[in-house]
């Protein structure tokens, strides 16, 4: 199989079957979104286990679409995957399915190895058995670790600092492992920090949009000097698209930008729009610094010319996709987030039995104990 060969994804007559993992989540429900309306000759299946941070509501624009199928599913589950890829025809897979709060990897780092790595060979095992075509795995930049005196390219060692990086870090080794062993189309990308409506509210820009809701301060982890570069969430769907036409098998991507904002400077620009201030003096009222949280990286500034030689680069500034952001939460809070937006659901929202579709497997346990730990 050659590493230059084109994916024919402009050809929108063709029929192509895309499975989607952690479809119900942030990044991935915008996946889904763009695929389903973009491709309508393509079967998009959103497998999901529908764990705390998801919701079928992400999805409620699609959900009726005719190439729109939800199942509801654990990636740790070979049976239950084995059965998915030898009942469907699947061409293309992009892989998000992961646990993906670094502090909850503090508490229960073995459950992010098993979701993040064994789930990522589960359905590296199956994929390959079935003859996908491509294989979209979706990692970050947080693979790299502490920030040097220069930026990242696809070529620095991965050196990761904290549970949930060594998890993503070990499952993008192994994805590629599936390339250099059986020449399995497999691509890997790491973006930067993604934002935009759906996230879960345990992420820093949810977080404090949510907590300025209640009008409670935005609570900043030590000294708040950490930065991080922040995408939109629809670059980073373009950027994938980009990656799945363009992209050289076995390789990464880095997807970056240049939007960078220290973690205090971000709380002053959200509080300054949401509480209609603008002395900064009036702006540290709202700002409490609390105790950080261990091994913090101080942000992963990423060279990203090689996505941009496939033509991609960011189109949505920051003025503009945190204003479209803040709009989401200030229309959708009161029916998707609990009042209380800051422990993480220990159950499936209701909506998770609303399926499309159901798999004829009635013996899988889709509700392991994962989120338990998570609220421990
Ligand atoms: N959000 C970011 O800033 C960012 C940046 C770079 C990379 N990433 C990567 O992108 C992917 C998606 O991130 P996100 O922010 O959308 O995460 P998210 O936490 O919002 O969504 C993860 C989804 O995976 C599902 N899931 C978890 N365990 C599962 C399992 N065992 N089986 C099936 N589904 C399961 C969850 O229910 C959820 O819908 C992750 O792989 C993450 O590492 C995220």
């Amino acid at each position: 199989m050659s590493g230059n060969k084109h994916f024919a994804i402009s050809d929108k007559e063709s029929d192509k079957t895309v499975l989607v993992t952690g479809g119900a989540g942030f990044i991935g429900s915008h996946m889904v979104i763009s695929l389903v309306e973009k491709y309508p000759n393509w079967h998009i299946i959103n497998l999901d286990k529908l764990d705390y941070c998801s919701s079928l509501k992400n999805l409620a624009s699609v959900e009726q679409r005719a190439n729109y199928m939800f199942i509801q599913g654990d990636v740790c589950c070979p049976y239950f995957i084995n059965r998915l890829f030898a009942t469907h025809n699947i061409d293309i897979v992009f892989h998000f399915a992961a646990q993906t709060h670094v502090e909850n990897s503090f508490q229960c780092p073995a459950e992010f190895m098993r979701v993040n790595v064994d789930g990522t060979l589960v359905l590296l095992n199956a994929a390959r058995d079935s003859g996908v075509q491509r294989f979209i795995h979706i990692s970050t930049d947080e693979v790299y670790g502490e920030r040097t005196n220069r930026s990242f390219d696809e070529l620095c060692p991965r050196r990761p600092t904290n549970p949930y990086s060594v998890s993503k870090a070990t499952a993008e080794c192994a994805a590629l492992s599936y390339w250099t062993k059986h020449k399995f189309p497999v691509i890997v990308t790491r973006s930067n920090n993604v934002y935009g409506p759906h996230q879960y509210v345990e992420k820093v820009i949810p977080r404090f949009i949510s907590l300025l809701q209640q009008n409670k301060k935005c609570t900043i982890q030590g000294s708040g000097l950490q930065s991080r570069h922040f995408l939109y969430v629809d670059d980073v769907t373009e950027a994938f698209l980009t990656v799945l036409e363009k992209g050289m098998l076995g390789e990464i991507y880095n997807i970056g930008t240049t939007c960078e904002l220290a973690v205090t400077q971000l709380a002053r620009e959200l509080i300054k729009m949401m509480q209609g201030l603008s002395q900064d003096s009036d702006v540290d009222g709202w700002m409490e610094f609390v105790e950080d949280r261990p091994c913090q990286d101080l942000g992963y500034p990423l060279i990203f010319d090689k996505i941009q030689r496939l033509g991609w680069r960011p189109m949505v500034s920051w003025e503009e996709g945190i204003r479209k952001t803040i709009d989401w939460y200030k229309e959708n809070s009161h029916d998707w987030l609990d009042t209380e937006v800051f422990e993480p659901r220990s159950q499936p929202l209701p909506g998770a039995k609303r399926m499309n579709q159901q798999l004829e497997i009635n013996s899988i346990d889709q509700h392991s104990d994962t989120s338990a730990h998570l609220t421990e």
